[in-house]
């Protein structure tokens, strides 16, 4: 198994939290690895077991062009000597399309690039059948690591805590990673999720992703009763953003000195602080999982000319 520490459980003082007699904790899985960080290394971790347990010569999994899914699987395989192979939204994309997919290249992934409507296909029984005629070898993990293992990955972080929060708080995508959250989530504790596609339904996506790793209907509706889905926070839908979204991570970063990123864990801080507001909550123990992403904030800080002063990015 890959050697990845313990990911820092950190206890974050804010004079705004403290002035509301809450105690606030980040887990830092944003500091896991610099490539295969955040929920990226608890999605893929048993996926990647179980292809060598089972004798697979590889991975092949799926993304678009900026997807940190894609780098860190092929980042993960080169380390485990595994092949990789990824097949990439958009027939026009080359290996030199962009930093990520360079990135994948250098790692030695395969990419195969092709058409948004063959992609659309990719979770299709019939797809998959073909993909694995073609690459008997690979191991196939659906986008964003969203499979079993990626949800048996994503348990394990509230164990590495001391789990006896009132509220847990994560940004939501695939939702594999609130989806194991939730699995081991107390009874007294709340889920707050923010999805940041818009018009996008959580919960429905969370019962499918459970239904398709096999889990039955009493258990999964179960854990979807203890998670709040705040889907007002994805300032327009993924990968959008705004300047006051940008000022939000530069003041929090002046702040506290962790790094946050606009496509995802920005989004779910500033729904928390805003919630917190609007609700009045008080005398609270509250814990924000950081599921990493900030490779990918860089190139949005460049493109904004919004490098602020010892910034992280
Ligand atoms: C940095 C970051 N945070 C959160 C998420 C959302 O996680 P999930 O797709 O498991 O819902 C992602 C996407 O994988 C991500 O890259």
């Amino acid at each position: 198994m890959l050697s990845v520490q313990q990911s820092i459980l950190q206890e974050v003082h804010l004079t705004h939290l403290i002035a509301r007699n809450i105690k606030f904790f980040v887990k830092r899985d944003d500091l896991i690895h610099s490539e295969i960080s955040g929920n990226k290394w608890r999605k893929l971790k048993y996926s990647i077991l179980h292809a060598e347990q089972q004798k697979f010569e590889g991975i092949l999994t799926f993304g678009g062009a900026f997807s940190n899914h894609l780098v860190a699987t092929a980042a993960v395989c080169q380390m485990k000597n595994l092949q990789s192979i990824g097949i990439v939204r958009g027939e026009e994309l080359t290996k030199d399309s962009n930093d990520t997919l360079k990135r994948c290249a250098q790692y030695g992934m395969e990419l195969h690039f092709v058409s948004r409507e063959d992609y659309a296909f990719r979770n299709e029984r019939m797809y998959q059948e073909e993909l694995t005629t073609k690459f008997p070898s690979m191991y196939i993990v659906p986008e964003g690591g969203a499979n079993y293992w990626g949800i048996v990955g994503c348990s394990e972080i509230l164990s590495e805590t001391t789990n006896d929060y009132d509220l847990v708080i994560v940004a939501q995508g695939t939702t594999t990673t609130s989806a194991g959250l939730l699995m081991s989530l107390p009874e007294k504790s709340t889920l707050w999720t923010v999805p940041v596609l818009k018009g996008f339904n959580a919960l429905a996506e969370m019962k499918t992703l459970y239904g398709y790793a096999a889990f039955d209907a009493e258990t999964i509706s179960d854990w979807l009763s203890k998670i709040e889905v705040l889907d007002n926070y994805h300032f327009g839908g993924y990968g959008k953003y705004t300047a006051d979204l940008l000022d939000f991570i530069e003041s929090f970063y002046k702040e506290t000195k962790i790094p946050l990123d606009p496509v995802y864990t920005a989004k779910a801080m500033f729904a928390l602080f805003k919630e917190i507001e609007q609700r009045d909550i008080k005398n609270k123990r509250i814990l924000f999982v950081h599921t990493g992403g900030i490779q990918g904030a860089k190139s949005i800080f460049e493109k904004e000319k919004r490098l602020f002063s010892n910034n992280p990015f």
